[in-house]
């Protein structure tokens, strides 16, 4: 939990600063250097001992880096974080760290499109079971699980089906199966959700997206809550870890097995760009929600909308969930809906003037995409089905524009597919 009492828009903005250390500068400086300077042989061999934090080699850590990891940790609330190259080294050095052949885990199927590819395709390369459910059924959920489930896996919010499982009763149902819930929380943000205040053991987001908020830096992190308890027969493995990290054990060995091996470095200009986003963090937020559900009103008023997923609205299966667990905040900025079929999306994406149309999520800017013919081309039909990624299916992340603006463009690239 937050232990700094300050409401989240300041957090946001003073969480992690040591301007002292930084000849007075109000951001840290870009680190650019691949290794460190040490004055005695002893003072290195204890670092490698790691018995003092000192940085040595940037694949291993980077002070600039160590100021965002800081921050963010801050910010959700958790014990200690690592920052990666992208969401996607966060979510695979997150469970491989968890993982060895003969395992197995239950996972959520609202999923963003890598992480599918991750789960269904690469990790069975690696004799790991991978159990698809509902991410909204816990009974499906409890029923997935059995001696060899290492753990559960949930989006905060699914990407792109926007549905919202409840992380409490998730991590209970996790727990009580001596397991820990992991959460990709890259649509919520720290902002909206926090998802260790709902027994959550480890969050993940790709910094890539709102926590930078301008398409300018790719990332990703992996933060540990410090809750979950290793000491079990389950988890025998981690003993090691347990030793020589205690209640860090588990980010520990993310570090020193996987990131550090894997060579998941962020650079540290990604850092720092990703710091000078975080500082706007709530306010973009606010704004993004808040012409969100600007655009869903509008939609629905339109007859060329076939249908709208988003958990603002009344009608959604995971409105009253979301309402609870984003404390009236709101409900993202990620918007799912229908059109005719696949050439009406086309013509709509086509006439669009002021809307960016590409492969992103969360920045400023309100983007559009078509996942059926683009990340999703080469899945099976069937399995695209199962993920909810039809031809009629357009995703748009509403930005910070005016919403009238975004509204008016949207109004007349509709007109265009009467
Ligand atoms: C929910 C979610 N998680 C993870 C990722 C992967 O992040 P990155 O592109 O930074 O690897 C994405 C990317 O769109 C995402 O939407």
């Amino acid at each position: 939990m937050p232990t700094d009492n300050r409401k989240f828009h300041t957090r946001v903005i003073h969480a992690g600063q040591k301007p002292e250390n930084w000849q007075g500068a109000t951001l840290p400086p870009i680190f650019q250097s691949a290794s460190h300077l040490h004055p005695t042989a002893e003072g290195l061999s204890e670092t490698f001992a790691g018995r003092t934090s000192e940085h040595i080699y940037m694949r291993l850590s980077n002070p600039t880096n160590r100021v965002l990891e800081e921050k963010i940790t801050a910010l959700e609330g958790g014990k200690g974080s690592i920052v990666m190259s992208s969401g996607m080294a966060a979510i695979t050095n997150a469970c491989m760290a968890m993982l060895r052949a003969g395992d197995e885990f239950v996972t959520g199927n609202s999923l963003f499109m890598s992480t599918y590819v991750l789960f269904a395709n690469i990790f069975k390369k690696y004799g790991i079971t991978v159990r698809f459910v509902e991410s909204t059924d816990l009974a499906a959920i409890e029923c997935a699980i059995n001696d060899r489930t290492r753990f559960l896996y949930l989006e905060t919010i699914g990407n792109p089906k926007m549905d919202v499982p409840n992380l409490q009763q998730a991590a209970s149902l996790a727990h009580s199966h001596g397991i820990p819930l992991l959460v990709d929380s890259t649509l919520a943000t720290p902002y909206l959700c926090r998802p260790f205040e709902f027994g959550a053991d480890v969050v993940i987001h790709s910094t890539t997206k709102y926590l930078s908020g301008h398409g300018d830096a790719a990332g990703g992190v992996v933060i540990d809550g410090g809750a979950f308890n290793w000491s079990t027969d389950r988890f025998a493995d981690f003993k090691p870890f347990v030793d020589r990290k205690g209640a860090l054990a588990y980010l520990d060995r993310v570090w020193r097995e996987h990131h550090i091996n894997f060579g998941t470095t962020q650079a540290p200009l990604h850092s720092y760009l990703t710091m000078v986003g975080l500082d706007t963090l709530a306010l973009r937020m606010e704004r993004h929600m808040a012409n969100a559900l600007t655009v869903v009103r509008f939609l629905k008023s339109r007859p060329e909308v076939t249908w709208i997923n988003y958990a603002g609205l009344e009608t959604s299966p995971s409105h009253t969930t979301a309402r609870r667990q984003f404390n009236d905040l709101g409900f993202g900025g990620v918007i799912a809906f229908g059109l005719k079929d696949q050439a009406t999306c086309f013509k709509f994406i086509n006439s669009l003037k002021m809307i960016y149309h590409l492969a992103n999520l969360g920045d400023c800017k309100t983007l559009v995409i078509h996942p059926y013919s683009s990340q999703y081309l080469s899945f099976p039909e069937d399995t695209r089905r199962q993920l909810s990624i039809t031809p009629d299916l357009i995703r748009l992340s509403v930005g910070i524009e005016a919403a009238e603006d975004i509204c008016d463009d949207l109004a007349q690239a509709l007109d265009a597919c009467r």
